[in-house]
């Protein structure tokens, strides 16, 4: 069968090195149909995603050549419209295209996006936005069409109801070749936004504001292609950061900006583990016990939702009671039942989910139910006693390099098993 196989037991401990962010580089990805001509991506995470969306890139006509740790664009004057439907679905970021094609072509159609399985996840904003720049938006079965009369997006001030890291990405990859300026009120204030814009920049955009609530762009005729190396995943260290934590281990955790995690890493000083943060590094030491603490989930600078999982299995092994309250995706609590059937003790209401702890996990098959969730059982797998296996594993893929490996580097006893390697043991 194809899954994750964990015997629990070790303390990770050694140096792991962080990729480029899966959100950013998915979205730097697109934003290079914005420019003809050669431009080249590093630090590019080997994830599942990566290749999906370059299957899409070509087929707008990019031609596309990945290296180690690379991705090189090559975008002709002339490009495609439409993504391809199967493909766009497998990948829910597809749809921060819609941005970057009507901006340089003037017409997009871009199928409904897939990804995780997180609940309610709309593109409404998405599409309000845009429209406020002049696109005229048409919503299908399986797709979305988006034109601009006259061909060219207008300048705008647009305030955001939610900062959707998405939708101001979008926003953003539409505004920079409009005529006269937009305001983005409301933006998100992720890292991989303030990366967005630092690549747009490069490539001749002008954008201020980054990383605040209130982005200004102002547009221009056109851009050219740039460099760009992709910021450390902030999320992916997070979840060694709660591995080192959760296994009383010693993990120096380097490629990524402490600033990013500023919250997380306040949260595991409050559960017992001591914390370093240097300069492009974090080392995390897990105490010899862990005590319980609230968690609440919020767009950037707030607690991130994409570690409320990892966060929760800690805390199962925390003495006292936590509250983990999620306010970004509805679904993502679904997981819950999978970490109780290891013995954690949760009781789950509406968005909120009540952990009581500390309660010994014990192996058993459990499914991930998205991207993170299958991270955080992992994690729950080194430290329940017996064989933990963790099945569909390839949303884990998505999102993690080699999240096996990296971990046995560490000293864990994490297997990836393959439907091919399961059929010859
Ligand atoms: C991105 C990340 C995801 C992360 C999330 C929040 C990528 C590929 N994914 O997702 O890992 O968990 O940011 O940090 O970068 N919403 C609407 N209408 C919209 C847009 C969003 O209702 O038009 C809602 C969503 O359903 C969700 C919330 O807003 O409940 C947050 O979504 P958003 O910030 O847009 O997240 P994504 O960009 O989808």
């Amino acid at each position: 069968m194809d899954a994750f196989e964990v015997h629990g037991g070790a303390r990770l401990s050694g140096t792991v090195h962080i990729t480029g962010a899966k959100n950013s580089a998915l979205k730097l990805a697109a934003a290079s149909v914005l420019s003809e001509g050669r431009s080249k991506l590093t630090n590019v995470p080997e994830i599942a995603d990566i290749p999906a969306m370059a299957d899409i890139l070509r087929h707008l006509g990019v031609t596309v050549t990945a290296g180690p740790g690379q991705l090189h664009f090559d975008v002709p004057a002339r490009i495609g419209g439409e993504t391809p439907p199967g493909l766009a679905r497998r990948l829910r970021a597809s749809i921060v295209l819609l941005g970057p094609l009507l901006a340089r072509r003037g017409h997009a159609r871009v199928a409904q996006p897939g990804g995780c399985n997180l609940g309610n996840r709309n593109i409404d904003m998405h599409l309000s936005a845009l429209a406020q720049l002049g696109a005229e938006i048409t919503i299908g079965a399986d797709h979305v069409e988006a034109r601009v009369p006259g061909g060219r997006l207008q300048g705008a001030d647009i305030e955001l109801p939610f900062a959707s890291v998405g939708a101001t990405e979008n926003l953003l990859m539409a505004a920079v070749t409009a005529r006269g300026t937009t305001t983005i009120r409301n933006a998100a204030r992720e890292p991989e936004i303030t990366d967005l814009a630092a690549y747009l920049v490069a490539m001749g955009a002008r954008i201020s504001a980054a990383g605040t609530t209130d982005i200004v762009v102002e547009g221009v005729e056109g851009l050219h292609p740039a460099d760009h190396r992709v910021v450390g995943d902030r999320i992916e260290a997070g979840t060694f950061a709660v591995g080192a934590a959760l296994t009383g281990g010693d993990v120096r955790i380097e490629g990524v900006e402490p600033s990013h995690l500023r919250l997380p890493l306040d949260k595991l000083r409050t559960i017992g583990a001591e914390v370093i943060a240097e300069d492009g590094a974090v080392v995390v030491r897990g105490g010899a016990t862990a005590k319980a603490t609230d968690v609440v989930t919020l767009p950037f600078p707030g607690f991130p939702t994409d570690l409320q999982p990892q966060f929760l299995v800690l805390l199962s092994q925390a003495a006292g009671t936590a509250m983990v309250t999620e306010n970004v995706f509805d679904g993502r609590v679904q997981f819950v039942a999978e970490l109780v059937r290891m013995g954690a003790e949760i009781a789950v209401e509406a968005h909120h989910a009540v952990v009581r702890g500390p309660r010994p996990l014990h192996g058993a098959t459990v499914r991930a139910t998205d991207l993170r969730a299958g991270a955080a059982l992992v994690l729950a797998g080194l430290v329940a006693d017996g064989p933990t296996v963790v099945t569909d594993p390839h949303h884990v893929d998505r999102g993690y390099a080699d999240l096996a490996g990296r971990l046995r580097a560490l000293g864990a006893d994490v297997r990836r098993r393959s439907d091919v390697a399961a059929g010859v043991a």
